[in-house]
């Protein structure tokens, strides 16, 4: 893989690198499965012994570069893509939270985040604590519990475009021994990259910006590799203990800084299986190869409606961070 790109470059040539006489584009493999001379193969490859292909509900190699490129745009050291948004801040959490568990998050987040917490994850037995994000470090420290296992927020929150201070939340979630889940979808690693700022985890709904053409619904699951969790391993018996559903593997020892993903490929996707069509991830790279470009024409056309309206006396109030004088423009 080409290393030190800048983020322009990555976005055109990240996660997938053409050798001689091969495809420049990552090609579309759309194929269930992938064929071995002989089953001794295949049963390495089951077993996380050898690394490989064999079925796409757990790997795929244009899901995979598309995730690689997602990775390194972010800065993190693994991704998975996921076949929706909705799916990927599922996973995210439920890959470290089980029935009896506790998330925090913060009450500025998309409508459908705000139920996926606070209605299905209750019905999974996973309770959830909505925070007011610009409340002060020890009013957010309230809501902690012994069970508590995430901290969540959005980097610009859909639709109230809040500005999250990672800093501030990443710091009450590394205080509490727990990790902290960004969604940057809104603001995506061209404005933005939450690793940079002590967030652990980063998703998106790649159905927005890194799509652009409003082509395929996706998601995408990014880990910094940073958060420590066989420190914390009380905390988080899924990815420290061994795993009865995987030969008693323990994905934090055997796996290190790719543990957190591992296991959402090798025990969640195999288990629930929200992948996206590899047709789909095609679609989502060729967003992203105009990502850097179309996020500046993106905040360049905000930028003059926010002005517009807010030089309109029959506007009554305007709120964007683009504003100087804005609450979040600062931050
Ligand atoms: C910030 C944010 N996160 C997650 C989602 C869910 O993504 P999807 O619609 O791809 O499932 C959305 C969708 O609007 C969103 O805006």
């Amino acid at each position: 893989m080409k290393k030190n790109l800048r983020t322009a470059s990555i976005c055109v040539q990240g996660g997938y690198e053409a050798k001689n006489g091969e495809p420049i584009e990552p090609p579309i493999i759309q194929s269930t499965t992938f064929k071995y001379d002989n089953s001794e193969e295949m049963a390495m490859l089951f077993d996380l012994k050898k690394e490989g292909y064999f079925y796409t509900r757990l790997q795929n190699p244009t899901n995979d570069a598309v995730a690689q490129k997602i990775a390194q745009l972010e800065g993190g050291v693994g991704a998975v893509l996921t076949s929706s948004g909705q799916a990927a801040n599922f996973y995210a959490v439920f890959n470290i939270c089980e029935a009896g568990d506790h998330i925090v998050t913060s009450n500025e987040i998309y409508g459908g985040t705000f139920n996926l917490f606070g209605v299905t994850l209750k019905k999974l037995g996973i309770e959830c604590t909505f925070v007011n994000p610009n409340d002060p470090e020890e009013e957010i420290q309230k809501a902690f519990r012994p069970n508590t296992k995430v901290v969540f927020g959005e980097t610009i929150s859909n639709p109230g475009c809040a500005v999250l201070d990672i800093e501030k939340f990443a710091r009450i979630a590394h205080k509490n021994g727990v990790p902290l889940i960004v969604d940057n979808t809104f603001a995506t690693p061209i404005n933005c990259r939450p690793f940079e700022w002590g967030a652990d985890i980063v998703t998106h709904s790649t159905t927005k910006y890194m799509d652009g053409t409003a082509s395929q619904v996706g998601g995408c699951v990014v880990d910094s590799g940073n958060f420590d969790w066989l420190a914390n391993a009380d905390k988080f018996p899924g990815l420290c203990t061994p795993d009865d559903s995987y030969h008693g593997l323990t994905y934090a020892k055997k796996f290190g800084k790719m543990g957190y993903i591992t296991k959402l490929v090798a025990q969640l996707m195999r288990d629930l299986g929200s992948i996206p069509a590899p047709m789909n991830s095609f679609i989502l790279n060729l967003g992203l190869q105009s990502l850097h470009l179309r996020m500046k024409q993106h905040c360049a056309n905000a930028q003059q409606v926010a002005e517009f309206l807010q030089a309109d006396p029959r506007v009554a109030w305007v709120h964007f961070s683009g504003l100087p004088g804005d609450q979040y423009h600062e931050l």
